[in-house]
């Protein structure tokens, strides 16, 4: 789909690990302020085309790229590597907590951005635990360690600490694999009212988690962009017969 204005643009994305593609030619317009879907089988490509829009694919050695992804009209090659990471942040699989208390894992990387004051950082903390839909259940006991939440309170630390930079883009890959569905619930509930002022681009293996919350969903396939189209379309009256498949089941 080509968009007016879109907040990412990616144009003939190749990505491979040595000499293998993994990504080929892929190009879609990503819009500003919703949910894009990624679907598709294990191992289609999925996680390498999220860490070609932070530039996080240059830490895997071997990894290379080719094609463009431009963020509002700017290619992130010319963008500082930090500040991209910021405004394009991502949600990994399994919650990474790091070894510090609850309160620095989200206050960590604002501080590392210079924010210093002790009101400012107390409101930052408060704001993310509480969009992650966190900060009713740990507000009495910041000072714990994050590692010993539990799997579903530590994926939403995990986001609480995405947010804290305050990123345009928030990138999800699977996040609900560790979670029970109740939390999964709520934070899909969160990503629906984040989605007003982020683009959002959810990558997940749970179809139906496409369909109730992404605005657009695109179907990758062995490293290709098979098709996308706004979510209703795509499952109702995919174009290609191999997203008909997916979706119905047939393969994945
Ligand atoms: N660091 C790496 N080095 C070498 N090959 C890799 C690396 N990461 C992924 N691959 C390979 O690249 C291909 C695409 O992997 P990727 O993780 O992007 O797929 P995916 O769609 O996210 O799959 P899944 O649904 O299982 O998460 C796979 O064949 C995988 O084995
Ligand atoms: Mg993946």
């Amino acid at each position: 789909m080509v968009t007016d204005n879109p907040h990412l643009r990616i144009k003939g994305l190749t990505a491979r690990y040595g000499t293998r593609e993994v990504v080929r030619n892929l190009t879609i317009d990503i819009p500003r302020a919703g949910i894009l879907g990624v679907i598709g089988p294990a191992g289609s490509g999925k996680s390498t085309m999220l860490t070609c829009l932070n530039r996080t694919i240059e830490l895997v050695p071997g990894a290379s790229t080719s094609g463009t992804v431009e963020i509002d009209g700017v290619n992130v090659r010319d963008v500082d590597a930090s500040d991209l990471r910021r405004r394009v942040a991502t949600v990994l699989p399994l919650p990474v907590g790091l070894p510090m208390s609850i309160y620095n894992n989200v206050a960590y990387a604002p501080r590392l951005c210079g924010v210093r004051h002790k009101d400012d950082l107390n409101e930052i903390v408060e704001r993310c635990l509480t969009q992650a839909a966190l900060w009713d259940e740990v507000k009495d006991r910041l000072d714990q360690l994050g590692t010993r939440l539990s799997g579903g309170q530590q994926q939403r630390l995990t986001l609480a600490r995405a947010l804290s930079t305050d990123p345009e883009v928030l990138c999800l890959d699977e996040f609900s694999i560790a979670i029970d569905p109740v939390t999964t619930m709520r934070i899909e509930d969160v990503l629906m009212q984040l989605k007003s002022r982020m683009t959002i681009v959810l990558v997940t293996n749970l179809l139906m988690q496409a369909r109730r919350i992404a605005d657009v969903t695109a179907f990758m396939m062995n490293g290709e962009l098979v098709e996308s189209a706004k979510t209703e379309d795509l499952f109702v009256f995919a174009r290609d017969k191999r997203t008909n498949d997916y979706i119905s089941g047939k393969f994945g």
